[in-house]
């Protein structure tokens, strides 16, 4: 058998003829910039997010509409949300450490510093109580936001996080860059029928090749502040008053502009927009497959003691597949897993390395790896298993039979 033939990748976007004819349709317009398609694709995802409501007109946590605007990737949309929050030197932003560094980057672009929070034991979201202590710890006043993290698709306890950003004053930036679509449980704090991503100040998606839905490079933010939503609008635009759009297709003055702010260039490009139109258009078909695919696997290594499978719970898009090895069980740790796992022509990834042992956090904030144990654990052992749309039923159950088959070759 040739390995390479038979090799099942880590990810494969699902990319068919709708995605096709809608890139060529923007080739064909000659308006490759954003302009209408951004527009269209920023209505018809802040009427997705909204879809679960069931009583828009009633509610009293979230009375404004939910305003989305587009931006070239999730880190973009990130730094334009702590920056319209009057994120400053000086400040701080609590983070959990079990993320991407996206979302501790963009403190640090805006001059402000990033206070990491330990996980959840055995999982992998911000816990709660951590985050509670680390805040007492602080000196007053200087604690400007949280960034609460939906690891994998599985919304994080959102209810805890908003009580006590309201109790310490913070600003939320959900960073919701794996979770597209997750609906949270309703509770005091979030009201009924609001997804990952909507509950706090502002929240951001990513459509990064790998996610839920992709535009290659994309994201979206969402926030109901109408303030935040002109602040952001403007920055992602060079901090000029008036969109692209607009100053090309305004019969009057369309050379004149006024910049207001040193912005940054974020905008989303329309062939790309209209790539994200199509995709959105797929989000149910997407989901079904990827649940299908989750359902399979829990059962597959719900009783195996060599695995602990990933927590789950209502509203999970079941975006990643981050299985844990137990060590206990094993004789050859994650690294060698994955090593053999490849051999055998199965990709797959590690979400996440912790930030606070990366070399540039660990230097500038004095910190040792077991500062956060939890995290540190969950690292040391997770594996993320392929878990796309497209994958083949005799693909799914490959990766079953190989990793199974590993577990018992390495049994002590
Ligand atoms: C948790 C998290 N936040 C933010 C990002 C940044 O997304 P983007 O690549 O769209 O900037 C990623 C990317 O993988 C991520 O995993």
């Amino acid at each position: 058998m040739n390995l390479q033939d038979n090799f099942i990748p880590f990810h494969r976007p699902f990319i068919g003829a709708k995605e096709e004819e809608a890139a060529i349709r923007v080739l064909r317009s000659l308006w490759l910039t954003t302009g209408k398609e951004t527009q269209f694709l920023e209505q018809e995802f802040a009427a997705y997010l909204e879809s679960n409501y069931s009583q828009p007109a009633t509610h009293s946590i979230h009375p404004e509409p939910l305003a989305c605007l587009a931006v070239n990737s999730a880190t973009s949309g990130l730094h334009l949300a702590l920056e319209a929050c009057g994120v400053m030197p000086g400040d701080l932003v609590l983070v959990p450490t079990y993320t991407f560094t996206s979302s501790a980057e963009v403190v640090r672009y805006l001059g402000a510093d990033v206070v990491f929070v330990d996980s959840l034991p055995g999982g992998f979201h911000i816990d709660p109580v951590s985050l509670e202590e680390t805040l007492k710890k602080l000196p007053p006043g200087r604690a400007k936001a949280v960034m609460p993290v939906h690891f994998g698709g599985l919304p994080c306890d959102m209810e805890a996080v908003l009580s006590i950003a309201e109790k310490y004053s913070l600003k939320v930036i959900e960073d919701a860059a794996h979770s597209f679509p997750s609906p949270l449980a309703p509770s005091p704090h979030v009201g009924p029928g609001v997804m990952a991503g909507c509950a706090g100040d502002a929240g951001v998606f990513s459509f990064y090749a790998t996610k839920t839905i992709t535009t290659g490079e994309g994201g979206m933010i969402a926030t109901r502040n109408s303030a935040l939503a002109k602040r952001m609008s403007i920055m992602r635009s060079h901090g000029i008053d008036r969109s692209i759009f607009k100053r090309y297709t305004d019969k009057k003055a369309s050379w004149y502009y006024e910049v207001l702010a040193p912005g940054f260039k974020y905008n989303i490009p329309d062939l790309l927009s209209a790539v994200g139109r199509a995709q959105l258009s797929r989000t149910d078909e997407m989901l079904a497959l990827r649940l299908a695919i989750a359902k399979r696997y829990d059962e597959a290594f719900a009783g195996d003691k060599h695995f602990t499978i990933p927590p789950t719970g209502p509203g999970d898009a079941r975006h990643l597949y981050p299985i844990r090895i137990n060590s206990r069980a094993l004789r050859i740790g994650r690294n060698e897993f994955i090593e053999r796992l490849q051999e055998q022509g199965i990709g797959v990834s590690v979400h996440f390395i912790p930030l606070h042992t990366m070399p540039y956090y660990k230097q500038r904030y004095n910190l040792n790896e077991t500062d956060f144990p939890n995290a540190l654990e969950s690292y040391s052992r997770v594996i993320s298993l392929p878990i796309w749309p497209g994958m083949t039923e005799n693909q799914v159950e490959r990766v079953i039979t190989v990793v199974k088959n590993l577990g018992i070759t390495y049994t002590f």
